[in-house]
């Protein structure tokens, strides 16, 4: 059955050039972008993401999907976050990875990019929890720094607290890979880390990390998991937190080219008793993670890995 919402989250998205206010470094391969674009930036919400393209160039022809990092009032960084609706600059966390990636980090401040959103149902659907706990893989941290402070203070929409606490589980591969976990601890959450060499916290996958976090911290009923990172790992976190009765949601990263549901590039297998599909008794049914997603209760994702 169709989502009748899900086509409103591509119409509200807004396309433009948006400049350049700086493009830095932060960790082993990883960039920080801020643009300047009031109309997406005052309309994100946490867990949407936007589409991006180089503005001066055909290749590669297609957008890449982002997630929104932050958002500020102020280009400087200086000023507090203020209210959502006031917000003018957007940040995104990029991985140099690929074609647009690789011509992404030699873009200066002062230069163009085009992009269009807020795109995708973020992480609206994620109920209310006195703990939530965060859980990224690889670069998958960037759709999550805004839900927790969200939950924690609710910056981006001016409500009261509703989380009591936010802890961040992050695992990669090396320490080199970490850039923001200041971030994290400027907006009061607890960050927990692994590395599979060992050169940082925990040495092991971040299930290893989940396994060791002390008692209190996955609770059935007052603990609920944010999830994203590459699909394995979503796929086994999903896995321990069904063990633990702990609900979850994970935001998926299929590749995209629309972003907006035309091209059915992004589509994932969604389990849904009205379907028509059959694999081993469990009906599903392909769901355009752009416009249904990228969010989903991590039950319902018939995972691949
Ligand atoms: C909703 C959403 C939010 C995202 N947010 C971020 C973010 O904040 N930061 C970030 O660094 N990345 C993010 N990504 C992933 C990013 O869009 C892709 O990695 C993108 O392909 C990078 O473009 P590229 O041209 O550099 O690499 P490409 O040339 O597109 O990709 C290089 C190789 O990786 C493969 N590939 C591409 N995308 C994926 C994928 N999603 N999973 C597995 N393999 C893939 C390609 O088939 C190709 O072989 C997000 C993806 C989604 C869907
Ligand atoms: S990316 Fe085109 S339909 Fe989702």
């Amino acid at each position: 059955m169709d989502n009748p919402l899900a086509s409103c989250f591509a119409d509200s998205a807004h396309y433009l050039s948006a400049r350049v206010v700086f493009n830095r470094r932060i960790a082993d391969r990883t960039f920080r972008i801020r643009l300047d674009c009031a109309s997406i930036a005052a309309a994100a919400r946490p867990g949407q993401f936007a589409m991006l393209r180089l503005a001066d160039r055909t290749d590669p022809l297609l957008a890449r999907p982002l997630a929104f990092y932050d958002t500020f009032r102020s280009a400087d960084d200086v000023q507090p976050h203020g209210p959502a609706g006031e917000r003018r600059y957007a940040d995104f966390v990029y991985l140099v990875h690929g074609k647009f990636t690789s011509a992404l980090q030699h873009v200066a401040a002062g230069g163009e990019v085009v992009v269009w959103g807020p795109l995708g149902n973020g992480f609206s659907g994620v109920p209310d929890s006195a703990h939530l706990l965060l859980v990224a893989g690889g670069i998958g941290q960037t759709a999550l720094l805004a839900l927790g402070r969200e939950r924690l203070d609710r910056s981006m929409s001016g409500d009261a607290a509703v989380a009591r606490r936010v802890t961040l589980c992050w695992g990669a591969r090396t320490a080199a890979m970490f850039g923001g976990l200041d971030d994290f601890r400027a907006a009061g959450i607890e960050v927990h880390l692994a590395t599979l060499d060992g050169s940082l916290g925990r040495r092991g996958t971040v299930i290893d990390l989940l396994d060791a976090l002390p008692a209190p911290a996955a609770v059935p009923g007052e603990t609920h998991v944010a999830c994203c990172g590459p699909e394995a790992m979503m796929a086994a976190v999903s896995r321990w937190a069904a063990g633990r009765r702990l609900g979850c949601h994970v935001s998926l990263e299929a590749p995209m080219a629309c972003g907006i549901g035309i091209c059915f590039t992004c589509v994932a297998r969604v389990r849904d008793t009205d379907a028509a599909n059959d694999t081993n008794g469990e009906t599903w049914d392909y769901r355009r993670t752009c416009i249904e997603g990228p969010v989903f209760e991590a039950g319902r994702i018939v995972w691949e890995a």
